[in-house]
């Protein structure tokens, strides 16, 4: 499913950009990631979950974001309707009673395929070298797809960009963030999994809000995508403001997106990430665990440990401006 960058932007056109799929549970900041990663990288698929909300919701508000963009050839794959432990819970204080409220968009006439989340994956990775998957929502398809088929999608995988988990606060609860804390078991079997793995998490998400000013930039692209993209912001900022006193939307899941297609906006740092599975008040915590590293003279290569630990790299900081400029460029491409 290789296309041109809409943007122009040199570095990921149809040659260069990186094959992957989008693992998401669409919602507002699922929506955006779901245009920039068509945008910047080989989009082959999008996988819908449980998680902002029903999986059913979360998979017409998929198809609602890929037709208002005319992307409407990216094959959409429905997974899992909830957690592997955990009862079902989503998120309507946050993204509405659909999943994506705001924007008054058509009931989309695209339909996902009839093959589950799990299988595409599994064919996707047998077809395509180098595939990566981008995960912005809760990881119980990932997990599940990675202790099917006798454990052979880590070897076919080339890594996994998650939305999740954080160095510090919790969003769910003090010291969870939602995804994680949404299916924790799942994400414990991503992160022993030994694929390469980029953490975005809350620490550097909660640094690039959506300001009016990035709204009305977004805006007065005047297309049919910027108005709805602007209609999805503020609602999201009015309830991050009003949940979390947040100054506009926080960028969650795009980033997720940028950290494989223009890793320059984020700095990462080797740690060793443990889900926390037990805790009375830490259930779903992400336990970032930055001992035993060290770097070379030039503070360029980090050393594992004797342990071959660490198993992910964890975005540390986030250049803004250079998210939103291509972000808002990509946007700028589509009708
Ligand atoms: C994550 O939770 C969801 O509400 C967002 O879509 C994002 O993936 C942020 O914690
Ligand atoms: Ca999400």
């Amino acid at each position: 499913m290789a296309r041109d960058d809409p943007s122009g932007a040199a570095g990921s056109t149809r040659d260069t950009a990186l094959p992957a799929i989008l693992d998401c549970d669409t919602g507002h900041d699922d929506a955006m990631a779901i245009l920039l990663a068509a945008g910047t990288l080989d989009l082959r698929g999008v996988t819908t979950v449980h998680g902002n909300s029903t999986v059913e919701l979360t998979t017409v508000n998929t198809c609602k974001v890929l037709e208002l963009a005319g992307l409407a050839d990216v094959p959409v794959a429905v997974g899992a309707p909830q957690s592997w432990k955990r009862e079902i819970s989503h998120a309507p204080g946050i993204h509405g009673v659909t999943g994506m409220d705001g924007p008054d968009l058509p009931p989309p006439s695209l339909k996902p395929i009839d093959e589950p989340a799990i299988e595409f994956f599994h064919r996707s990775a047998a077809e395509v070298d180098g595939l990566h998957l981008v995960a912005t929502g809760p990881l119980t398809n990932i997990g599940a797809a990675l202790r099917s088929h006798g454990g052979r999608l880590a070897s076919r995988i080339a890594g996994i960009s998650l939305m999740g988990g954080s160095t510090g606060l919790g969003s769910a609860t003090a010291a969870a963030e939602f995804n994680i804390w949404a299916d924790p078991e799942a994400a414990d079997v991503v992160f022993r999994s030994g694929v390469p793995i980029r953490m975005v998490g809350l620490n550097v998400t909660r640094q690039v809000p959506a300001t009016p000013s990035h709204r009305r930039r977004i805006r007065a692209l005047g297309t049919r995508t910027g108005r709805a993209v602007a209609e999805l912001l503020d609602f999201y900022s009015e309830q991050l403001a009003l949940r979390y006193g947040l100054p506009g939307a926080s960028m969650h899941d795009p980033l997720a997106v940028s950290a494989l297609a223009d890793p320059q906006v984020l700095r990462f740092e080797s740690m060793q990430v443990d889900i926390e599975l037990s805790g009375e008040h830490t259930y779903g915590m992400t336990v970032c665990d930055r001992r035993h590293l060290s770097t070379d003279a030039a503070g360029l290569v980090r050393q594992r440990d004797p342990f071959g630990r660490p198993n992910a790299e964890v975005a540390v900081a986030v250049d803004p401006e250079r998210f939103w400029e291509r972000f808002i460029a990509v946007l700028a491409g589509y009708p």
